[in-house]
């Protein structure tokens, strides 16, 4: 067991590396990890508690790091165990603040005190083991820092060595502490087809809870958090930010002291929580992520796109520069709904390939008895009525087209008026005797239960056993409701929260595993699952069900905050749009998609000739230039937030090669001219030439000139003339610019 694994740490000497980048000094008990331009450091106290010590940036190799040493109380009311900032606070000795562990044992006892026992070097990182003072409960402290970002990445499990249960009512990852001092956080809230809004607030006394108690992410808010230090901007100054691994209930905690301490903790959520942990029984909770910049929140979002590039999503044993961009897709959802066939499906496959589309895929509506929301989910064989040959033709066509075929699936819901309903009724979340809610006429079947995991794992198997799919479009349209599992003793039930999305997991690597080549989408209504638990298993996710471009421009800014275009699909559809009724030009729309991963989900059978010609040659331009937009570094040059009348952003290839920016005019008035765009992250030496993939340049402008110029002078887009071949005017207009290094 691994609080036996007790390191002897004289045999490291003073200060030993426990492993490339850590350091513990064994007078002093200090831990110390450098990375990236980060150092971490934390230590053990007089008192034998694990105390964080310091978190910025990247100290001097030589820097003296003074011990832990608890703080001081404050009169009789916020004592030394309030004020002490600990790794892994527990909910004992009088404790105000946050806990990062709370139970209840056997015999009424909550009171949980834990003290340092050991570490050790594990494979990738090291762990250190935490004891109660008087009870065999034991919490091994995961930690990894990432060489590059100076990401580091947290988790903790709990182990039960008690004869006796005990409950385990709330479990966070991780708890960071900042400096004392004056912060703004931002965290991101949505709605469905409203996600990805960021706030920006002062932080003050007392705690600010973003969380989801819906069974999964949620577009409600999504567990991402930067903190700013005083003056901060776009490109300046210290941030912190973290990004929690969890694709099921979760909760961040931002509190300030009564000291002004500031602490975020995060992890399960703690609302009807309550994990039974038998004897020698333990639970793993999800990774919490941690990073630090002192190049404003748009350092820190680099060093997360990289990271989450380089760490996370899966092919991640391939080097960076390897990971294949995403290919440009169809998707036939806005274009047929549920009025899937193979006729149908066929031309509007025929259109997609003369567009220079890579990958066709069919959304709802082709399985069991479905013909709109209220039937067929949990029946997952092809409609015979609609394709009475079942996938194949298509398929075949798909791929004599020169594309290959991706399907829709929504694994984890069934309707009532479905044959696995009438045959399982007590597949679902419910509680017995309890009305169970509908939400879009469908249940949430419960995957915690080994039977269902396996008939879900069962089905999809089968599929991509018998059909030749390359990606799976993975929806997931509804919240929970009566979260009961009546196969479990009552006081067991909870369990629920954590093994539903454990075998959400399960069910993804194994497919993974057993169909390598098979690519997923993560879909939740758009964006009610993503995550970086969630983005460990797939490729890609959907952000929203609002395809309207200009609406997109915010909520793909504020997505980029916490996650990489590469993953960002972002579709060309119908203008009036069908949301807002708002009419934008094709060339707009596409340029608005083409910040991120690009699809065309329109009913592109009604396209014109100039249109079809307009979208190749944009796809064609868009190829060139994927490698730098998805995986290159993201300057968002001008924000479309708060009413802004206009916004840019500006993506540099790794090698600062390339550089890709794009210029949006939303509506101005009083004929307000477009900015000069100052580009960032070049190299000022070289030369680079300017093209325009579409758009107007002002008189004057070079074709070819330094990084230098590009970035002290700027790129103008606009003369103050009404003549769109040199001005940028408008609204909702769009541009887009090309830079190659010579
Ligand atoms: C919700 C998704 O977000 C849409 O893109 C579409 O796939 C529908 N579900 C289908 O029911």
């Amino acid at each position: 067991m691994r609080h036996f694994l007790v390191v002897l740490i004289t045999t490291f000497g003073l200060c030993a590396p426990l492993h490339a980048g850590t350091h513990y000094d064994a007078a002093k008990q200090t831990f110390r990890l450098d990375g990236g331009n980060v150092t971490y450091v934390f230590g053990v106290n007089e008192r034998g508690e694990l105390q964080q010590i310091y978190w910025g940036p990247r100290l001097g190799e030589k820097d003296e790091v003074p011990a832990a040493k608890s703080m001081q109380e404050w009169a009789s009311f916020d004592d030394s165990y309030n004020n002490t900032p600990q790794e892994y606070v527990s909910w004992g000795a009088g404790l105000n603040y946050e806990p990062a562990l709370k139970m209840t044992f056997a015999d009424g006892n909550r009171d949980l005190v834990l003290h340092y026992v050991s570490h050790k070097a594990s494979d990738d990182g090291f762990d250190v083991v935490l004891k109660d003072v008087k009870a065999a409960v034991y919490v091994t402290l995961h930690y990894k820092m990432e060489a590059g970002s100076g990401i580091l990445s947290r988790s903790a499990t709990i182990e039960n060595s008690e004869k006796q249960n005990v409950t385990v009512e709330q479990a966070a990852a991780a708890a960071w502490s900042l400096p004392r001092g004056h912060y703004t956080l931002n965290y991101l809230t949505g709605r469905w087809a409203g996600e990805w809004t960021l706030n920006q607030e002062a932080v003050r006394q007392g705690a600010r809870v973003i969380e989801s108690r819906r069974g999964s992410t949620s577009h409600q808010a999504n567990p991402w958090f930067a903190l700013q230090a005083g003056e901060t901007n776009e490109e300046s100054g210290e941030v912190w930010f973290g990004a929690l691994a969890w694709s099921g209930s979760w909760r961040i905690t931002v509190e300030q002291d009564t000291l002004d301490t500031v602490r975020v903790t995060g992890g399960f959520n703690p609302f009807d929580f309550g994990y039974v942990l038998h004897a020698g029984e333990s639970l793993e909770t999800p990774v919490f992520y941690g990073g630090y910049s002192k190049d404003g929140l748009g350092g820190a979002s680099r060093l997360l796109h990289r990271y989450e590039i380089s760490n996370i999503l899966p092919h991640r044993t391939e080097p960076v520069a390897k990971l294949k961009p995403r290919p440009v897709i169809f998707n036939s959802w806005e274009a047929t709904q549920f009025n899937v066939d193979d006729e149908g499906q066929m031309a509007l496959a025929e259109k997609a390939a003369a567009l220079g589309v890579d990958r066709f895929v069919m959304d709802d509506g082709w399985f069991g008895q479905r013909k709109d929301d209220h039937a067929g989910l949990g029946d997952w064989y092809v409609n015979a009525q609609k394709f009475p040959h079942g996938l194949k033709p298509l398929i075949d066509k798909v791929h004599t087209l020169g594309m290959d075929f991706g399907l829709w699936v929504e694994p984890e819901m069934v309707n009532p008026d479905s044959d696995l309903y009438r045959a399982h009724p007590d597949w679902v979340l419910n509680f017995p005797g309890r009305d169970r809610t509908e939400q879009r006429n469908q249940m949430v079947l419960n995957l915690a239960r080994p039977d269902v995991r396996d008939y879900v794992l069962g089905f999809l198997d089968k599929l991509l056993n018998e059909n030749d799919i390359a990606f799976l479009k993975w929806d997931y349209n509804r919240n929970w409701s009566e979260p009961g599992w009546d196969q479990l003793p009552a006081a067991e039930q909870k369990r629920v929260y954590v093994e539903f999305t454990r075998n959400l997991y399960y069910i993804l690597d194994e497919l993974r595993r057993r169909h390598p080549k098979v690519e997923i989408e993560s879909c939740s209504g758009g964006g009610g699952r993503v995550d970086l638990g969630i983005l460990r298993y797939t490729d890609e996710v959907w952000p929203s069900d609002n395809t309207d471009p200009f609406d997109r421009l915010t909520q793909q800014d504020g997505f980029t905050y916490a996650y990489t275009p590469q993953v960002m699909m972002a579709w060309v559809t119908e203008s009036p749009h069908w949301f807002n009724h708002r009419a934008t030009s094709l060339t707009y729309r596409m340029l608005s998609s083409m910040q991120g991963s690009l699809g065309i989900g329109a009913n592109i059978s009604k396209w014109t000739p100039e249109e079809t010609a307009l979208v190749k040659r944009l796809i064609g331009e868009y190829h060139q230039v994927q490698a730098t937009i998805t995986q290159g570094d993201l300057y968002r040059l001008i924000s479309p937030r708060n009413g802004s009348e206009f916004s840019a952003t500006q993506s540099v290839s790794g090698d600062k090669s390339q550089s890709v920016v794009f210029a949006f005019i939303h509506s101005t008035q009083e004929g307000r001219v477009f900015p000069r765009l100052k580009l960032e992250g070049l190299d000022p030496q070289a030369m680079y030439k300017l093209r325009a993939i579409e758009g107007p340049l002002a008189h004057g402008t070079p074709e070819v000139a330094s990084g230098a110029w590009w970035m002290g002078h700027g790129l103008e887009l606009s003369d103050i003339s009404y003549d769109s071949t040199v001005s940028f005017h408008g609204d909702f207009q769009a541009s887009a610019y090309r830079l190659d290094k010579q």
